[in-house]
């Protein structure tokens, strides 16, 4: 390549000087101020280089999702992100923060903020995430919510006064004062709108006021007011606090569009345009689509790059036609000539010079220094505390949590005791009692995996808590245990007692202990189980259906329905039986009721049976194991459990962090998967392989140098029938086609410009098509900056 073009070293300098050159200018008149002004002191920001992210779906190709994309958020500033629908938006945004799913791959250069290392990033303590999906607890109010959050990540006490006043602040900031005292709202309590949700998970992040924020859609749901109000709040805290701001939002109204620093505009994962909000109408205008006079610029931008209606569009009435703003071509084409009007552009190259300076700025920083974070942090006991009252608190709350399973267990121990009353030490009651045991150890445990939905509800709090780093995975299993524990053992006192009594089982204090003891920490390990089943499952129907499943098998190996040594020796009596906990449950309770108790025999008067002889010879119970011992087993089950659960949290977080992160190797399979899926016409027509996309391909992007003095160039003319900027082009003649250097490229556009003067030309320079000759403003000179500025998209300004 180097040999091809003699000039290119002095060419990308004078582009060079020309790129910062315009930014200084820029910045002087207020423009491109994000970039320049904070360059030489800024060391905060977040820079981002050649980001590609593909996602693979179950049985499908993998699909390209963002193509390239280089940009920066500086330190105090406001970046918007926007796009149509599916653009790739929160995939950006998840991709900078570390959150891409374990299906998405990703290549590409993030720079870590403020120095710290790929951990801290994603720990949460500088940086935070409002997702697009709003996930509270629907019991609490307003305050609460903010309070308990500011009680799990504030040191101090829960009554501190600094507290109360930040957490009083973030209301009123988010305009929340009115529905302060309103419960969120969940299935059967009506609470907060849609807005005022939206508003209060913005509130939460920026309680701590973190280094970062990334916030999908904050306005989604918001009244154009609102919305000024949200985003003007987040803009001040940006530039009080020097905090920095990324957040992706849809259709702005130009008051609110007004007030972002910079605008990162993406279509299809491609960057139509990057850089100072002020002068994406600059770009826009470049490339012949000047936004209309009294337009919302984002609507104007919006129209032009949503292709998703292209189909549709040509199918409108006439009616409709008229009133769509951009109609002359379809939106496919404009943001084609859009994107590749930005990757030949100064705005591109400044960003990626930017995006360099800041990766390079912020990679000395994480040599010199640690992390540092201003965030203070509560404990891990402060942390469990105030997460066991939270929890308790919706526990309490939600009808659905327990109080519905205490009545439905209160309920079905009335049918076990009245259909088991006073059962008595007949030789029938044998057989009653051990199906009576079998049935509250398999069966009414069973009924725990009813509490399974209101717990994945907490699990998504708990995911989005612990991606922002408010606290870790143990504090969450501690505080769920101790604050459903007091639910639980209220549920087996209360049901507990009704069977006891009812059936007149084994009497005595100490009987009636372990009986209710072990029905509580059945209960323990069913909810344990479950949970752990959340961290495989989060999805509540398969979840249920999973959970139900394992209890199935377990149920059937448990020794009731088939004796012990009954059971086939592989697999169903090793491991299985001793992997149940019905097992254990069953054993326990049946040697707590039939130790000491003698039952008549078949023929009467005869000798007693005593229950020991029933344990080992009918039930085939190993008597050499005390009661006790199931019972520790039990507890050891739960706390197994649990500490699955921590485990699959930590290698969900651990696996997709290792796969997102791919190697060369994984590059180029990223480009070849791009080119497949391009070639079965999934993709727009602009690909890293095709020659118009190379600018932005990771292999041509890996150099730091502007890839345009060898990109293949062709010129051609279409004459337009009739005067306008849009109007129709009828004719098209090729004029000359080729692959090499600067000096080549102008000739031939002089060769383009000497063919088509004096007419209604329109000329196409790698498929971009600028307008037909105008203002004679622009000359080409024989330097390389005029060549440069010719590829800017100044083409539609052409003598
Ligand atoms: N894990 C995934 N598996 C399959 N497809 C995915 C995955 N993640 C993202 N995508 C696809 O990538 C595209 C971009 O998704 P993304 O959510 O980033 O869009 P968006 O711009 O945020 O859209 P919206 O404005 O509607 O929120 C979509 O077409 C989506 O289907
Ligand atoms: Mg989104």
């Amino acid at each position: 390549m180097e040999g091809m073009c003699p000039m290119k070293d002095s060419v990308l300098e004078t582009y060079k000087d020309s790129a910062l050159q315009t930014y200084k200018n820029g910045s002087e008149n207020g423009d491109y101020s994000s970039i320049g002004r904070k360059s030489k002191t800024s060391s905060s920001g977040l820079a981002w280089k050649d980001l590609w992210v593909t996602v693979k779906s179950k049985g499908q190709r993998s699909r390209v999702v963002l193509q390239g994309l280089t940009g920066c958020a500086e330190q105090g500033k406001i970046l918007a992100v926007m796009g149509p629908s599916g653009s790739g938006k929160s995939t950006l945004l998840d991709a900078l923060a570390g959150r891409l799913g374990r299906h998405a791959r990703m290549t590409g250069e993030i720079s870590p903020l403020n120095g710290s290392n790929k951990k801290g990033l994603s720990s949460g303590r500088s940086i935070a995430y409002v997702t697009q999906d709003d996930t509270l607890i629907g019991t609490l109010t307003v305050r609460e919510t903010i309070m308990y959050s500011a009680n799990l990540r504030l040191s101090g006490g829960p009554t501190s006064k600094k507290k109360i006043e930040l957490v009083e602040k973030a209301i009123l900031e988010m305009g929340l004062g009115e529905s302060a005292n309103t419960p969120v709202g969940n299935w059967h309590l009506r609470g907060l709108s849609g807005g005022e949700k939206r508003r209060l998970s913005i509130a939460l992040e920026i309680l701590t006021r973190p280094e970062l924020l990334f916030l999908d859609e904050p306005t989604s749901g918001l009244d154009s007011a609102s919305a000024f109000f949200v985003i003007a709040t987040l803009r001040r805290l940006a530039r009080d606090g020097g905090q920095t701001l990324i957040a992706s939002i849809h259709q702005p109204s130009s008051e609110v569009f007004a007030l972002f620093d910079s605008l990162c505009l993406i279509s299809n994962g491609r960057t139509v345009y990057f850089g100072d909000r002020t002068l994406a109408e600059q770009h826009f205008s470049d490339a012949g689509y000047p936004c209309p006079p009294r337009r919302n610029p984002s609507d104007h931008y919006l129209c032009a790059i949503n292709s998703d209606f292209d189909k549709v569009k040509s199918s409108f009435s006439t009616d409709l036609e008229s009133s769509y703003p951009i109609e002359q071509i379809s939106s496919t084409e404009m943001t084609n000539i859009l994107v590749e009007a930005y990757s030949l552009s100064n705005f591109a190259h400044a960003a990626r010079l930017r995006a360099d300076e800041m990766l390079a700025q912020q990679q000395q920083q994480k040599r010199c220094r640690a992390k540092t974070s201003n965030a203070s942090s509560a404990g891990f006991f402060s942390q469990t505390l105030a997460l066991t009252r939270r929890s308790f608190v919706n526990m309490r709350r939600d009808m659905g949590y327990y109080w519905l399973r205490l009545a439905i267990y209160i309920m079905l121990t009335l049918c076990i005791g009245t259909i088991y009353f006073k059962v008595g030490t007949s030789y029938q009651a044998i057989m009653a009692r051990a199906s009576c045991m079998s049935y509250i150890t398999g069966f009414l445990t069973f009924m725990s995996i009813g509490g399974f939905p209101s717990f994945v509800e907490d699990m998504k709090v708990f995911s989005r808590e612990h991606l922002n780093g408010h606290y870790g995975v143990l504090p969450f299993v501690l505080a769920n245990f101790l604050s459903s524990l007091p639910f639980l053992a209220l549920i087996s006192i209360v049901s507990g007692s009704i069977c006891y009594f009812m059936v007149e089982l084994h009497p005595g204090f100490s009987h009636f202990a372990y009986f209710i003891m072990s029905l509580l920490t059945c209960l323990c390990v069913v909810e344990s189980l479950m949970m752990a089943v959340a961290s495989l499952v989060p999805n509540f129907l398969m979840g249920i259906i999973t959970g139900a499943g394992i209890q199935g098998i377990f149920m059937l190996v448990a020794g009731f329905f088939r004796l012990p040594n009954d059971m086939p020796k592989p697999m169903w009596r090793y491991p299985m039986s001793f992997l149940s906990f019905h097992m254990y449950a069953l054993q326990g309770m049946y040697q707590n009721d039939f130790l000491g108790v003698n039952f008549q025999s078949t023929t009467l008067p005869g000798p007693s049976i005593p229950g020991r002889f029933i344990l080992k010879n009918m039930y085939q119970i190993d008597l050499s194991r005390s009661k006790w011992w199931d019972l520790f087993v039990l507890i050891a089950m739960v706390v197994g459990y649990r500490l699955l659960f921590v485990v699959m949290i930590k290698l969900s977080e651990v696996i997709p962090k290792h796969l997102s992160s791919a190697s060369p190797a994984s590059l180029m399979r990223l480009k070849s998967s791009y080119a497949e899926s391009e070639a079965e016409g999934k993709r727009q027509p602009c690909s890293p392989t095709s020659s118009s996309c190379r600018s932005s391909s990771p292999t041509s992007s890996s150099s730091s140098s502007p890839p345009w003095p060898v990109i293949p160039f062709a010129v051609s003319s279409q004459s337009s029938s009739s005067p306008g900027p849009n109007a129709p082009l009828t004719s098209s003649s090729s004029v000359s086609s080729a692959s090499g250097s600067p000096s080549l490229l102008k000739n031939l556009f002089l060769q383009a410009l000497e063919l088509f003067r004096g007419t209604k030309t329109a000329v196409i320079l790698r498929s971009q098509i600028c307008t037909k000759p105008t203002s004679p403003t622009s000359t080409i000179n024989s330097s390389a900056s005029s060549l440069f500025l010719l590829r800017n998209s100044s083409l539609n300004a052409l003598p």
